[in-house]
């Protein structure tokens, strides 16, 4: 008999349902919130109405999409956390509530092992996924972790952000540049057309597989400082090769430890994951440095970088092979590891 997973995200301000039937997405619906974008950062207590206004539409949306009865549901997996938790109650709620109506089990999702299991959602039956054990670059708004994968639960942190995440760096620093929020997309795009060599900035020196991106948000900013004393036009003119230069800086601090990771662990396979793996650039950055060492390499559609039900749906259904559900008495919890 089938497996068929709903899954079920709310960990942010994307409200999202997919099915995936015995791991082959069926369906993937996603309701951006377009609320925040005044404020320049996501509001939690806007977050978690527009998601309450959201679920059942998109639910019953990708439930239909994926031409299934929601009778025929195996079980409801669900982003439990990390995540902002007036968000993730209205998910956990809701897939709470439907799956006492219907009779199927719950199955509780650690929002990163999402991310990092998001290589194994399949649109078609013939598609390659990962193989274990293998090296997961995860980069996002919140999160900049290598994390070596050796199988669907077992996960283990060889490095992380010490301070702020890749994706904060891109974010912090295309609002002193006055570009909106969140940033990154608009860096990645005004890097096409500049000189990445252009504007040096600080990187860090620590020791291991840590990040740390402060250093170079600081020396980002000093450098607008001092040059817009000079030249009060000094963003708007050189917004190109500010761009290109940051992305290219950004791009070898996870290079210079993800290669440390994988000459320690000798892992074959390299996969990226989260919001920033959408940067053209770090997408580039690792498919050459993965074919010039003879790597495969494992870079997700753009729409499973960003937070999505699919990914959770995909965690969902390792866990009901494994036999593990969750109780109605859980809560969601606001932060967790992975
Ligand atoms: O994974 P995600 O959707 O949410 C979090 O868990 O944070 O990641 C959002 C982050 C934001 O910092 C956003 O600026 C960044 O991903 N991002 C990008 C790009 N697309 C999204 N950063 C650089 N280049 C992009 N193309």
């Amino acid at each position: 008999m089938s497996i068929i997973i709903l899954g079920i995200e709310s960990s942010c301000d994307d409200t999202s349902a997919a099915v995936i039937r015995d791991g082959i997405l069926l369906s993937n619906v996603i309701a951006s919130q377009k609320v925040h974008e005044e404020y320049g950062g996501v509001v939690p207590e806007l977050a978690s109405r527009a998601h309450q206004q959201n679920i059942v539409p998109v639910v019953d949306t990708a439930i239909k999409r994926a031409g299934i009865d929601k009778h025929d549901l195996s079980a409801i997996a669900f982003t439990r956390g990390p995540g902002l938790l007036g968000s993730l109650l209205v998910g956990t709620s809701f897939a709470k509530g439907l799956s006492l109506g219907l009779g199927v089990p719950i199955i509780d999702v650690n929002h990163l092992h999402g991310h990092v299991l998001s290589h194994f959602i399949r649109t078609e039956p013939d598609d390659v996924v990962p193989e274990f054990p293998y090296i997961c670059l995860l980069i996002s708004g919140g999160n900049s972790q290598i994390i070596l994968v050796k199988s669907p639960s077992d996960m283990e942190v060889l490095g992380q952000t010490i301070d702020d995440a890749a994706g904060e760096a891109f974010d912090k620093c295309a609002k002193v540049m006055g570009l909106p929020y969140p940033g990154g997309p608009h860096i990645d795009r005004l890097a096409a057309e500049g000189d990445p060599k252009r504007f040096k900035f600080a990187k860090p020196h620590i020791a291991g597989l840590d990040y740390s991106f402060s250093g170079l948000k600081t020396s980002f900013l000093y450098t607008l400082r001092d040059n817009i004393k000079l030249d009060p036009d000094f963003i708007e003119k050189n917004k190109a090769d500010l761009a290109a230069s940051l992305q290219s800086t950004i791009i070898e601090i996870l290079l210079d430890k993800l290669r440390k990771a994988v000459d320690m662990t000798g892992v074959k396979t390299v996969a990226i994951g989260g919001g920033v793996s959408a940067n053209s650039g770090v997408r580039k950055a690792v498919a050459d440095y993965c074919e010039a060492r003879n790597l495969t390499a494992f870079i997700p559609q753009r729409t499973f970088t960003t937070d999505n039900a699919a990914m959770v749906a995909i965690a969902g259904h390792f866990k009901y092979l494994d036999g593990i559900f969750c109780n109605y008495d859980e809560a969601p919890y606001a932060r967790v590891k992975i």
